[in-house]
C-alpha cells in the first residue's frame, strides 16, 4: 500500500474555473460572496478570477472590481490568472501577489484557447515571469489537456513532460497538471504524473482533474498515491473551459475533502461550511449542485 500525504492542500478554482464557463453573467456581487464563503471555510488558496481578455471571456470582465471587494484574510492566497503582461498588469493594478499563467501541452487546443501555439504562449510569458521576479509575486502554471485534448485527441506524455518542465524552469513555483476534459483513468493519471515527476518534483506539482467522465476522485486517490500533495476542485462541481468542446465540471471540493477527511488526510477546511457554499452556489446559478457530497445529507 502507497504512503498517502498527511496534509493535502486543496486550490479551490471555483470563482475562476467554475465562473468562466457560465453562460449567462453571473452577477458581481455573488462572485464577491461566494468568494468571501469560501475564505470562511478554512481554504488557504482561491483562485479568485482571471484577467484575460474580456472579449474572449466576458464572464471574467469584473475581475477589477470583484479582486478588489473580496475580503482578503491573512494567511490565505487569492492568485489570479493571468495570459499576457496586459492581464498582469491589471492585476497588479490591484495588488494581486500571485497570479498563474496557462498553456497547454496540445498545440491545438492552445490555438482555440489563447491564439498562440505553446512556444509562442511561453513567449508571452517572459515578460510576466521577469516583472513578476523583480515584483516579487510568486507564479503558479497551469498544464492543460495533459491526458487528451478535444481537438488533437491523445497527448504524447513527451508533451506535457517538456511543457511542465520549461514553466518550472521558468519560475513557477508550482505546475498544475489539468486533465482539462476529463478523459483520464487513474493507470493514465498515473503514468503522466510519474513521467512529469522525473523532471519537476514533485513537491512542485499539482493535480487538476475534471469530472466530466466521473474519474476524478479515482485519479486523484492514484495521484496522492504517488505522493502529490496540492489537488485543484472547485466547490458544487461548477466549471469547464470555454474553448474546450465537451468540457464540464471540475471535481467538486465538497467530494475531495469528504474523501480526504475519510481517510484521515488533514485539509484545514470546515466540510459543513463548504457543503452550504456549494449549495447557496447553486441556488445563485439556478442549478443542480454538482456535489455528490453536497447533494447528499
Ligand atoms: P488575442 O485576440 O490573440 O490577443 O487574444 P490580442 O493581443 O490581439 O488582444 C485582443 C484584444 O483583447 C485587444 O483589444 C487587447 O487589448 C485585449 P482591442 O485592441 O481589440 O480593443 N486584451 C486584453 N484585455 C484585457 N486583459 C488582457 C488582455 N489581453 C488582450 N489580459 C489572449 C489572446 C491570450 C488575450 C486571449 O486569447 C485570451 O484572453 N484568452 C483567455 C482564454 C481563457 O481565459 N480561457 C480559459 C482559461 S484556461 C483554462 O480554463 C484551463 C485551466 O483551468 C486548466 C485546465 O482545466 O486544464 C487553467
Ligand atoms: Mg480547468
Amino acid at each position: 500500500m502507497a504512503t498517502l500525504p498527511t496534509h493535502v492542500r486543496i486550490v479551490e478554482v471555483g470563482p475562476r474555473d467554475g465562473l468562466q464557463n457560465e453562460k449567462t453573467l453571473v452577477p458581481t456581487p455573488v462572485k464577491i460572496e461566494l468568494i468571501d464563503r469560501l475564505t470562511d471555510t478554512g481554504l488557504q488558496t482561491i483562485e479568485a478570477t482571471s484577467f484575460v481578455s474580456p472579449k474572449w471571456v466576458p464572464q471574467m470582465a469584473d475581475a477589477t472590481d470583484v479582486y478588489t471587494a473580496i475580503l482578503k484574510k491573512a494567511g490565505v492566497r487569492y492568485p489570479v490568472l493571468v495570459p499576457n503582461l496586459q492581464g498582469y498588469e491589471r492585476a497588479r493594478a490591484v495588488g494581486a501577489a500571485e497570479i498563474a499563467v496557462f498553456t497547454a501541452a496540445s498545440e491545438a487546443f492552445n490555438r482555440k484557447n489563447i491564439n498562440a501555439s505553446i512556444d509562442e504562449s511561453i513567449e508571452r510569458f517572459l515578460p510576466v515571469m521577469e516583472r513578476a521576479k523583480a515584483d516579487g509575486v510568486a507564479v503558479r502554471g497551469y498544464v492543460s489537456t495533459v491526458l487528451g485534448c478535444p481537438y488533437q485527441g491523445d497527448v504524447p506524455l513527451a508533451d506535457v513532460v517538456r511543457v511542465a518542465k520549461r514553466l518550472h524552469d521558468l519560475g513557477c513555483y508550482e505546475i498544475s497538471l489539468g486533465d482539462t476534459i476529463g478523459v483520464g483513468t487513474p493507470a493514465k493519471a498515473r503514468a503522466m504524473l510519474s513521467a512529469v515527476a522525473q523532471e519537476v518534483p514533485m513537491s512542485a506539482l499539482a493535480v487538476h482533474f475534471h469530472d466530466t467522465r466521473g474519474q476524478a476522485l479515482a485519479n486523484i486517490l492514484a495521484c496522492l498515491e504517488l505522493g502529490v500533495g496540492v489537488v485543484d476542485s472547485a466547490v458544487s462541481g461548477v466549471g469547464g473551459c470555454p474553448y474546450a468542446r465537451g468540457a464540464t465540471g471540475n471535481v467538486a471540493t465538497e467530494d475531495v475533502v469528504y474523501m480526504l477527511h475519510g481517510m484521515g488526510i488533514i485539509t484545514g477546511i470546515d466540510l459543513q461550511k463548504l457543503i452550504e457554499t456549494g449549495r447557496w452556489l447553486s441556488a445563485q446559478l439556478v442549478r443542480d449542485n454538482g456535489s455528490k457530497v453536497g447533494r447528499a445529507a
